[in-house]
């Protein structure tokens, strides 16, 4: 088996901590992007790492980003669909679980990349102790500097909310998942306007998968080098927890 693009750390000791997962090169990511790059060259390297989303359709995820209007002083919205009700599927579930911080590392560096100031990870009802330890998690993130107002002193700020899901299975479904979100009974909208247009709040919203923001980090750290690349493809012809085990 090759290397591991997601769990490398997994079995690490303590990795649901901010101050082991950091020891192990956590957040990195963040300090880069917010440091060194623009928000447009983020989506330009998630855009030419060939990243398709985790969610189903495997839509290029650096694309949906690119696609996200920008209205002059309008909020935008970076929505993590962590709902996985499919039966037999736990994926996002293992990943939230015992790597809190990636997933929160993810949403703050796309975030950055999309210009969204608060961001929530939508999480399926049913898996209370996994939403437990993700806002231990981002209670963590904040107390380092990570979360809040003005992130490592770079200007950018950014509000991170974890929101217990409706219960049905269709509010995996990204419209239907912001129905819920906005506290509504979770049915789907029709389209257009996209959520990219009219998302959560009627604002321009981007909505992905777990596993798919859970590889930004990777992405931002190394660059899309071919080696990555080529991980990614591979990964994508594998069908169980892909990413993690390329
Ligand atoms: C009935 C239904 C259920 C879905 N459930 C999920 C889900 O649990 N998790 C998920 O990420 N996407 C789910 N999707 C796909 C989402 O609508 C959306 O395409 C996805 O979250 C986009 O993420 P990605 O771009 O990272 O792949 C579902 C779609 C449908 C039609």
């Amino acid at each position: 088996m090759g290397r591991k693009l997601l769990t490398e750390h997994i079995n690490v000791e303590g990795i649901d901590t901010f101050e082991v997962y950091r020891k192990h090169g956590g957040y990195r990511s963040v300090e880069k992007a917010l440091k060194t790059m623009t928000p447009d060259e983020v989506v330009e390297e998630v855009k030419k790492s060939g990243l398709r989303g985790r969610g189903g359709a495997g839509f290029p995820t650096g694309m949906k980003w690119s696609f996200l209007a920008k209205p002059e002083g309008v909020p935008r919205y970076l929505v993590c669909n962590a709902d996985e009700s499919e039966p037999g599927t736990f994926k996002d579930r293992q990943l939230m679980s015992k790597l809190p911080h990636l997933l929160i590392e993810g949403m703050i560096t796309g975030s950055y990349a999309l210009g969204a100031r608060t961001s929530y990870i939508y999480i399926r009802g049913e898996l209370l102790y996994v939403l437990r330890i993700l806002e231990k998690a981002i209670a963590e993130a904040y107390a380092a500097g990570f979360l809040g107002e003005n992130i490592l002193g770079s200007g950018y700020s950014l509000d991170l909310h974890v929101h217990p899901g409706g219960g049905a299975y269709i509010c995996g479904e990204e419209t239907a998942l912001l129905e819920s979100l906005e506290g509504k009974r979770g049915n789907p909208r029709n389209k257009p306007p996209f959520p990219a247009v009219q998302g959560l709040y009627a604002r321009p919203t981007v909505v992905n998968n777990v596993e798919s923001i859970a590889a930004v980090p990777v992405i931002v750290n190394e660059g899309a080098t071919s080696t990555l690349k080529s991980a990614l493809a591979k990964a994508r012809a594998l069908s169980l927890f892909p990413l993690a085990a390329t």
